[in-house]
């Protein structure tokens, strides 16, 4: 009987927990929890019998792998992958899945959250601005920034998105204005909102040459990851422009910093919060659940990354 081992430091939602944990059982599977783990060497531990990990944000690298002598998969309940040491895995023919779209609406509704809050003076009392009206510029145009442009047109924003991978007839079905390059993005919308995955080519791809492109009034939004942010240019921007704000619920290295020097221009949330919802956590949760039973009775392999 497979033994599927739960490992998130930041926990699921009980009720997320207690629907995977019901799928898994009814599988005739073994359930495992260890939540807000302190030290690698906990999961270590913990992983060394399963046969299935399902995990959030955290780090499976080869240490996990190696600990983990009977794993055959590790599904990442949600989007973004680079926690996982995908070469690592696949060394050890561990399949690695993620659960897209799972928990997008979650970040979708919080970049909005965090427009608006940026937009309003962090709720000071002073006069702030509205979104209506505005230009949105999405770079990348996958689940999240799907949902942020339908709920950014209902907000009465032009929204426009730059991303090079999809179809021109994906952007006409949404009515958002395509860009042709990053640049035409950044150069065009007075608000920005990013959801590039954090990889070798995005790694601190948003850079000053791009930030110094925004209109003025300028506000960047990010629930995607601090990686793709070059933290030095923003630095550099803030600086140079009293007009610029930066919302995000992924502090920068240098945000504790940034925070006490340009207070009215940046805010971070203590915790990346983007899919921290009891729906977002439900739907990722079972997501990979379901898949790993899949996985297991079928050989299922429709989201592997690796
Ligand atoms: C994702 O990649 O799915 C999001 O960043 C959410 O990450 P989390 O599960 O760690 O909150």
């Amino acid at each position: 009987m497979p033994k599927v081992l739960v490992a998130t430091v930041k926990p699921f939602a009980p009720a997320a927990v207690k629907q995977i944990r019901e799928i898994i059982e009814n599988a005739g599977y073994e359930f495992a929890l260890l939540e807000k783990y302190g030290d690698p060497s906990d999961l270590h531990k913990a992983v060394s019998d399963a046969d299935a990990l399902i995990i959030r944000s955290d780090k499976v690298d080869s240490g996990v792998i190696q600990a983990a002598g009977n794993l055959k998969i590790v599904v990442r309940a949600g989007a973004g992958y680079d926690n996982i040491d995908l070469l690592a895995a696949g060394n050890r023919n561990v399949v690695a899945m993620n659960t897209p779209g799972q928990n997008s609406n979650a970040v979708a509704e919080l970049a909005m959250g965090l427009m608006v809050y940026i937009s309003r003076n962090q709720f000071n009392g002073t006069s702030g601005s509205e979104l209506k009206g505005k230009v949105l510029g999405i770079h990348a145009y996958g689940y999240v920034g799907k949902i942020v442009a339908r709920i950014a047109m209902g907000f009465g924003m032009e929204v426009r998105a730059y991303d090079p991978f999809l179809e021109d007839s994906i952007f006409e079905e949404d009515e958002v204005i395509r860009a042709t390059s990053v640049e035409e993005l950044y150069r065009s919308c007075r608000y920005l909102s990013l959801h590039i995955p954090a990889n070798e080519e995005t790694r601190r791809s948003v850079n000053y040459e791009l930030l110094s492109l925004m209109p003025e009034g300028a506000v960047l939004v990010n629930t995607a990851r601090k990686e793709v942010l070059d933290e030095d240019a923003l630095a550099r921007i803030l600086k140079e422009r009293p007009d610029f704000r930066y919302a995000s619920d992924i502090a920068p290295d240098n945000g504790v910093r940034l925070k006490e020097e340009y207070p009215e221009n940046c805010f971070f949330t203590p915790k990346k919060m983007g899919a921290q919802t009891s729906e977002a956590n439900i739907n990722a949760g079972v997501a990979a659940a379901e898949q790993i039973i899949a996985f297991f009775e079928k050989g299922d392999t429709t989201f592997k990354v690796n």
